[in-house]
């Protein structure tokens, strides 16, 4: 009896973490862009780069060109007050952002 019920208990624990829904992990030496990228674009650049007007940033094709050209890692390493630094007006991304960013970038950047 005592068995039977410890095997219930394992069953039902099981069972909780078998419905949980895997939260999706960086991994820092194959940057996925779903999971990586794109989301530091979205809370860091979107609010200004949501169309053409200074650089469309909203989907892979737009920030794969930028990502090409140097253009995006250039503005997101130069100092704070210095001209062109991106996000215009706010704070550096952290170096593990930047970081991130420049090991998808030398990995092609794929779209992943
Ligand atoms: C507060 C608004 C704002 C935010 C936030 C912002 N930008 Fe910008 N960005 C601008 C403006 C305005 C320009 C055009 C002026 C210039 O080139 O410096 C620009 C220009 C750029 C350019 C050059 C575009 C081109 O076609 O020459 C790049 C690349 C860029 N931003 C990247 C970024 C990245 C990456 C982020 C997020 C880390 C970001 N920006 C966040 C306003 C913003």
């Amino acid at each position: 009896m005592r068995f039977g019920l410890f095997f219930f208990i394992l069953f039902a624990i099981s069972c909780t973490y078998n419905e949980l829904t895997p939260i999706p992990v960086c991994n820092s030496d194959n940057p996925s862009f779903s999971i990586c990228i794109k989301p530091i674009i979205d809370n860091n650049c979107v609010s200004c780069h949501s169309s053409s007007v200074h650089g469309d940033l909203t989907d892979y094709a737009s920030i794969k060109q930028y990502i090409d050209s140097e253009e995006l890692l250039d503005r997101i390493q130069r100092d704070e007050n210095e001209v062109g630094f991106m996000p215009l007006g706010g704070s550096r991304l952290n170096q593990q952002q930047i970081d991130l960013l420049i090991k998808w970038k030398n990995n092609g950047a794929p779209n992943n």
